[in-house]
């Protein structure tokens, strides 16, 4: 359930009118929702509370929407983080997340990352190779400190989901294998420096089905029993996010209850903390991204709806054939076929073809649904568009939590050297 609908015939993010905010800020321009994020944050707490040892983290992939607003609706909600960058982490503390509430993950930690993470004393590392093990280990005895960690397994299961958000298969590049992780554990047990505790795990995002998330669990259950046998004294499990949500009308996801229901029977018996890093499912469907239609062009077939928000406002189209739902913020009652594309000067640049969707004219505004997680985060500056604005709607107000920032501005931080000037 989201705040987004028609009042009076015109489409609110809660009680603002979604022209005002074009009016206000400009298009294209992204709109959460604090009434969505807090309401799918509690769902999802809700959904896992009482499980495992203690109460369990909710650490919010901050990856899905890094806005500093976001994070903060968020950390009063009681979230922490998973964070997987430097820049990610300095956004949680920002936040005012505590960093007893922050897990780093990321295949790619450098020495300075993993310093960062030790200055600030976060909750844990998700250690993601032996070789980085080996180096934060370093780097604590030299601080006469143990670092706090868990192992990223990659237990060999098939997520089900689009090939680039796969990441539990064996050839991914995340995590050790499975059978690996016991040698990994002795070893690196053995180098003092590590506090290595747990076990962590993420095999996939907009996940569709539980079954691969519960033969991915039952593994760590039994590596779990395994690691306690040989002596390792086991305390968390950070079992990832993963949870999809629907982009179409009508489509069916596992809720977060059912998911909670799940986790119950998988880790029945396993006494750890369970650590959960969820992202889409609290943050997609509590955005919209607002654009207004620049033209209305004859095609061969459709006319093209071309607008102004484009591949590098909202990127998930372009790059893994994503469907995001396409309404009018004014409809008129009638539909139409149309492509709607942006305005970039490439074919990938596109966010349908031969859609039915609501009609409208040059100058109508026109929502994207379902663009509250890895959108404006994967924005970029393509074809010299600037960076898109982002707002924050709560009850009858609302903010710019993000500026736009002009392709003038960007070009001001380039620098033609003296010897071509
Ligand atoms: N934990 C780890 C270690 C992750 O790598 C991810 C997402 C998450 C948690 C959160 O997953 P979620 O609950 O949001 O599914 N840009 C893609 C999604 C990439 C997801 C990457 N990792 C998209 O737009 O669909």
């Amino acid at each position: 359930m989201d705040h987004f609908a028609l009042r009076d015939g015109v489409l609110h993010a809660e009680d603002v009118p979604l022209p005002a905010i074009a009016d206000a800020v400009g298009t294209p321009v992204y709109v959460y929702s604090r009434a969505t994020l807090e309401r799918h944050a509690r769902v999802f707490r809700e959904a896992v509370a009482g499980l495992g040892e203690g109460e369990p983290l909710v650490a919010f992939a901050v990856k899905a929407n890094p806005n500093l607003a976001v994070l903060k609706v968020l950390a009063r909600e009681g979230l922490g983080a998973d964070v997987v960058s430097g820049g990610e982490l300095a956004r949680a503390l920002a936040a005012e997340m505590p960093p007893e509430k922050i897990v780093f993950s990321g295949v790619g930690k450098t020495r300075a990352e993993l310093e960062q993470g030790l200055d600030a004393g976060i909750f844990q590392f998700n250690l993601e190779s032996e070789e980085e093990g080996v180096e934060l280990a370093g780097i604590a005895r030299a601080r006469g400190i143990e670092a706090r960690c868990a192992l990223r397994i990659n237990p060999d299961v098939d997520a089900g989901t689009h090939d680039k958000i796969s990441t539990g298969k064996a050839d991914n590049k995340f995590g050790v294998p499975i059978g690996e992780a016991e040698g990994i554990f002795a070893r690196l047990s053995a180098l003092g420096g590590l506090r290595l505790r747990g076990i962590a795990l993420h095999i996939g995002s907009q996940l569709g089905e539980l079954e691969p998330l519960e033969t991915a669990f039952a593994k760590v259950g039994k590596l779990l029993e395994s690691l306690r046998a040989a002596g390792h004294d086991m305390r968390h499990v950070d079992l990832g996010g993963g949870l999809g949500v629907p982009y179409k009308d009508g489509e069916r996801f596992p809720s977060p209850a059912e998911y909670g229901a799940m986790v119950a029977r998988a880790t029945a018996g396993w006494g750890v903390r369970l650590v959960f890093e969820p992202g889409r499912v609290i943050a997609g469907n509590a955005g919209v991204m607002l654009t207004r239609v620049i033209r209305k062009k004859q095609g061969v077939r459709d006319p093209f709806l071309v607008v102004d928000a484009a591949m590098n406002d909202l990127a998930r189209p372009a790059l893994y054939g994503a469907y995001h739902h396409f309404v009018a913020v004014e409809p008129r009652g009638a539909q139409e076929t149309a492509n709607i594309v942006g305005p970039i000067c490439e074919t990938g640049d596109t966010f349908a073809m031969g859609r039915e969707c609501d009609a409208l004219e040059a100058g109508e505004l026109a929502v994207f649904r379902t663009a509250g997680a890895y959108g404006a985060t994967m924005a970029s500056s393509y074809n010299s568009r600037g960076f898109v604005a982002e707002v924050l709607v709560d009850g009858d107000k609302f903010a710019v939590v993000a500026d736009r920032i002009a392709a003038g501005a960007i070009m001001d931080a380039e620098r033609v050297p003296e010897w071509l000037a």
